[in-house]
């Protein structure tokens, strides 16, 4: 029997709301099909909220918010807007960050896949790609300087943000990545800069150091220092796997790799607790307002977004692959939204609910192989 789930949506701004649309029934379908119960409740989020209770985060979606198992999340963010507010009312300081921490979201998850059929997207030419790219970054969430004291010299001769990692944030974050290495047999690297960053840098790699050699001394690592592995992204990506790093590291890296991907509307990620497998769910592309109410925006960052949801907070496998089982036969069957094809193409895009609509026709329950 499975079990009864609540999602909070929270849609935001941009092409957050109509790729969150189109995403619903997709999610529907594979709870039911795996026999999982879900009740979704929307909130607002982002600029949607400021508009009706002049916050951008406001005390009713942080009710709605714990209250759930998870948070299915659009995008926050429109440039345009920025100066309406003091800076820590905007929503990446009032709502994103906030929810990271308030809910410990210290283990991001960011695949970045480059299909074949979907190489030519890619800046990177063709022989860099023909052994595929696989990454899965496990970006750190909750410490380091994002999260560190904030002082500045009121003369205006100084300023400091405090980059300080506790023990126990890495271990938790290492234990993630080497988990997942050990299960799909993969090599991690762990990214530091600890030829500088003699305090942090050098605690981080021993720590990583450490639970490796405890825990996982069956798993391959390596570690590479920042600068270098920014490189090694655009020289050598095939040769990397699992890919560890600190928050600001993190941050930096995964969006260097996600434009090897080539476009920004095929990249899930999943921000968990580890400790209780609360997650938030969100697309890596942003709130794209100059796309955003178009119905042109592609849904598919949402719909493996929703598919990491299912696997890391609801424990249910068989609706992640199925999902993106759905996704991997809709592209290699050719349906393209207008970010997914080269520049000049003669081919018809498809829109976002079209290419959402192809997905969940192609959702089906995977059966025992047999004969
Ligand atoms: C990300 C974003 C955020 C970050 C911003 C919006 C706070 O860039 O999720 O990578 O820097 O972590
Ligand atoms: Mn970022």
């Amino acid at each position: 029997m499975g079990k009864h789930r609540q999602i909070a949506l929270l849609p935001g701004d941009g092409i957050g709301p109509e790729i969150m649309q189109a995403t619903l029934p997709i999610i529907f379908k594979a709870a039911e099909l795996t026999g999982d119960d879900i009740t979704a409740t929307p909130g607002l989020i982002g600029w949607a909220a400021y508009d009706k209770y002049h916050d951008t985060m406001p005390e009713t979606t942080w009710k709605l918010c714990v209250e759930v198992d998870a948070i299915l999340f659009g995008a926050v963010g429109l440039p345009g807007r920025d100066k309406e507010v003091a800076a820590e009312m905007r929503p990446e300081r009032r709502a994103l960050l906030p929810l990271r921490k308030h809910f410990q979201l210290g283990c991001n998850i960011r695949p970045v896949v480059v299909m074949p059929e979907l190489a030519e997207l890619s800046p990177l030419k063709d022989h860099l790609l023909k052994d595929g790219v696989n990454l899965t970054f496990f970006r750190e969430l909750v410490g380091g300087d994002y999260f560190g004291e904030r002082r500045e010299d009121p003369d205006g001769q100084w300023a400091e943000d405090v980059c300080r990692y506790e023990r126990q944030t890495i271990v938790s974050i290492a234990r993630m990545a080497f988990d997942f290495a050990k299960k799909t047999g993969q090599p991690v690297t762990s990214i530091d800069k600890a030829n500088v960053l003699g305090a942090t840098g050098t605690f981080w790699r021993s720590i990583v150091q450490e639970v490796h050699d405890t825990e996982y001394p069956e798993v391959v690592l390596d570690h590479v220092y920042v600068d270098a592995f920014n490189m090694y992204l655009f020289i050598k990506p095939s040769r990397y796997s699992v890919i560890l790093t600190s928050n600001a590291h993190g941050d930096i890296l995964s969006d260097g790799a996600a434009g090897l991907a080539g476009s920004l509307g095929l990249l899930p990620s999943a921000s968990i607790n580890s400790n209780t497998s609360f997650g938030l769910y969100e697309p890596g592309g942003g709130s794209a307002p100059d796309i955003a109410g178009k119905g042109i925006a592609n849904p598919i960052a949402m719909i493996l977004s929703a598919a990491m949801m299912f696997r890391h907070s609801f424990g249910n496998d068989a609706a992640a692959e199925m999902i993106e089982e759905a996704v991997r036969e809709t592209l290699r069957y050719g349906f393209r939204t207008k970010d997914l094809l080269p520049e000049g193409s003669s081919q018809e895009p498809v829109s976002t609910t079209t290419m959402a609509n192809a997905v969940l026709d192609r959702l089906k329950m995977p059966v025992p192989q047999v004969a």
